[in-house]
């Protein structure tokens, strides 16, 4: 884990660009410390939930990456920035910059909110159309607890194409949307500071863009195998699941071990057993799973296996710890402190 940090930080910190963490993937404020002191600026959470607990622990230089609607979710969000005014936000439509002005102005707080417009760059997840960017910067300033400070465009659908120079080619063409609409933004007066995008798959492509300020990546510090299969060994699989043989009923050629549906998600295909060639896994319901071989050694009872994991932010949200290890000897315990907090 550490060797990607600072694999990471020497990557990118010549490129000239802000390093926000994604903290989506560690849920953890000591990891997202141990990143500022490797080199990064803040960091980013996916929640309003995960923000509140990463600021209560004392880290709060935070842009929350998705937006934020509901009145229930605007309250909280006017007492997080109550006592928390580092805090940065996206908004992709006029109907939330006015809902999110009208909590603040009825707060008694009168320091207005950074906020950075949400563009569609590719992913059609989120943001606002490049056509629609003008007329949401024109109606964000025209609201007094608002300070529009920038422009986010993330290129989710990018990060795992398998291939580096289409992987790139693709990504140039989602930061020209971005660095085009931002520019467009400052010719029409107003204050683009930043410009921030990118994960883990393309972080160097955004950072050698001109007018890209800031990157976001997140996956990088422990990856998984759907992406290490996708972009290779740059950074290496530092995070496992560790699970013990429960069982050899069966098969010769199976054993049955304690790691199921509840400890490694399946949405990027199964995990894979770390240092076992030939040996495959396959989910057998919440609390087990399968480890299966034509041929090969023997797995006795009672043996501790290492699963790799092939969506890493869904399987850290499943777990309590992490047991940060150096040569067999477990170092520190760290909670994953933002565990479950997806609101
Ligand atoms: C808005 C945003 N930025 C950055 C990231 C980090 O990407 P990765 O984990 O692929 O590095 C994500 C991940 O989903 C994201 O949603």
């Amino acid at each position: 884990m550490e060797e990607n940090i600072r694999k990471l930080m020497g990557l990118l910190k010549p490129m000239k660009v802000n390093i926000r963490p994604h903290l989506k993937t560690t849920k953890s404020p000591i990891l997202a410390q141990k990143l500022v002191d490797a080199g990064a600026t803040g960091g980013c959470v996916a929640k309003l939930s995960e923000a509140e607990v990463m600021a209560e622990a004392g880290f709060d230089d935070l842009l929350i990456t998705c937006e934020i609607v509901g009145p229930v979710k605007l309250r909280r969000l006017v007492e997080l920035f109550r006592n928390h005014r580092k805090i940065q936000i996206v908004v992709d439509s006029e109907l939330g910059a006015v809902a999110v002005n009208e909590a603040l102005s009825s707060s008694g707080i009168e320091q207005p909110i950074q906020v950075l417009i949400d563009l569609d760059v590719g992913l059609h997840r989120t943001g606002v159309a490049p056509e629609s960017a003008l007329a949401l910067a024109q109606q964000i300033t025209l609201l007094s607890h608002l300070r529009l400070i920038g422009v986010q465009g993330y290129e989710g659908h990018l990060q795992h194409v398998h291939g580096r120079e289409t992987r790139e080619a693709q990504c140039r063409d989602s930061m020209a949307i971005l660095t085009t609409t931002a520019s467009m933004l400052r010719q029409n007066g107003f204050d683009i500071q930043v410009v921030t995008t990118g994960g883990t798959g393309t972080a160097e492509f955004c950072a050698t863009t001109p007018g890209i300020t800031e990157v976001q990546p997140g996956s990088f510090i422990f990856m998984d195998s759907d992406y290490y299969n996708a972009v290779g060994g740059f950074f290496s699989q530092s995070l496992t699941i560790l699970s013990t043989v429960i069982s050899k009923s069966g098969s010769e050629h199976r054993v049955t071990i304690d790691a199921g549906l509840k400890s490694l998600p399946t949405d990027s295909g199964f995990s894979e057993p770390k240092n076992m060639p030939g040996v495959t896994y396959t989910p057998m319901g919440d609390e087990h799973g399968w480890l299966s071989w034509d041929d090969g050694p023997d797995v006795p009872l009672g043996a501790r296996v290492e699963m790799i994991p092939s969506h890493i932010d869904p399987t850290i949200n499943l777990h309590d710890f992490y047991y940060a290890h150096r040569k067999g000897v477990i170092e520190e315990i760290w909670p994953v402190a933002t565990r479950g907090k997806v609101q």
